[in-house]
């Protein structure tokens, strides 16, 4: 019998990096996730050796399949583009074929944010919805993610959609919670506007709250005054794996 083999999702954060073997019939992992810390600087090349480290520690399970990663920019065609809270040694980094290379694996490289919404649409919150589903993670940034029918529009960024003449995340992100020490109804109100602001712009069927506070969504969810549905996220903190690996293992079987 062939031994049966995994796409590997691998989710770069500001402190950690994170990867797993994904079931994509199930969306879960095959395997305890493996976590090490994102190293000082978080430069390219040393963020690859991190996740070549990672796909050693599964490469049986992992076989021929390919690697998706997530990094918090925009990624456009492999290469990255933005580096709001990452070195911006990144920006114009060809990071797909860096890692490629560094592995000798087929690697697929996409945003944090479409990653995670990704995941939702296909085993979590959104799962079977169909018209336009908007994912934003609240994290140190916001990160969005655009879904239309199940297909993906990639680098959508409404995390720095311009309010009152501000970038929005620097304002409703989590780390602007924590920062400013808000209270859950003073950061439902900063929400409330964000969410308004992008939902008179896109006029989605759905919005879903994912990032870690989504844990904690009853404490803010019930607070928002918008007229979309809003869901907390299911997946949490698998969601940019389970994301990666799906669209890795797209990118290289179509
Ligand atoms: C970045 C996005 C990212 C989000 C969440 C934002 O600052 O511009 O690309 O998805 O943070 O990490």
């Amino acid at each position: 019998m062939t031994k049966k083999s995994y796409p590997l999702g691998i989710d770069v954060g500001g402190t950690g990096i994170k990867g797993a073997p994904v079931d994509l019939d199930t969306g879960e992992f095959v395997a305890d996730r493996l976590r090490i810390d994102t190293p000082e600087g978080a430069t390219p090349g040393a963020v690859a050796d991190v996740i070549a480290e990672i796909v050693e520690h599964f490469s049986d399970l992992v076989g021929d399949e390919p690697i998706g990663v997530t990094i918090p920019g925009v990624v456009q065609h492999g290469v990255v583009r933005t580096a709001a809270n990452i070195d911006p040694a990144w920006i114009d980094t060809n990071a797909e074929e860096l890692i490629a290379a560094r592995l000798g694996r087929r690697v697929t490289v996409v945003n944090d944010a479409d990653a995670a919404g990704y995941a939702e649409i296909h085993y979590g919150a959104a799962k079977d919805r169909d018209g336009l589903v908007v994912v934003t993670t609240l994290g140190t940034g916001i990160g969005s993610a655009v879904i239309n029918d199940g297909q993906l529009v990639p680098n959508s960024e409404f995390g720095h959609l311009e309010i009152d003449g501000k970038d929005a995340e620097k304002k409703a992100a989590h780390s602007a919670k924590e920062r400013e020490e808000l209270s859950y109804e003073k950061w439902a109100k900063r929400l409330t506007k964000y969410y308004t602001t992008l939902e008179n712009l896109l006029w989605p069927d759905l919005l879903v709250v994912g990032g870690g506070v989504s844990k904690k969504a009853d404490k803010f969810l019930p607070l928002l005054e918008i007229r979309t549905e809003i869901v907390p996220a299911r997946l949490q903190n698998a969601a940019g794996i389970v994301g990666a690996a799906r669209l890795a293992h797209e990118a290289h079987t179509n």
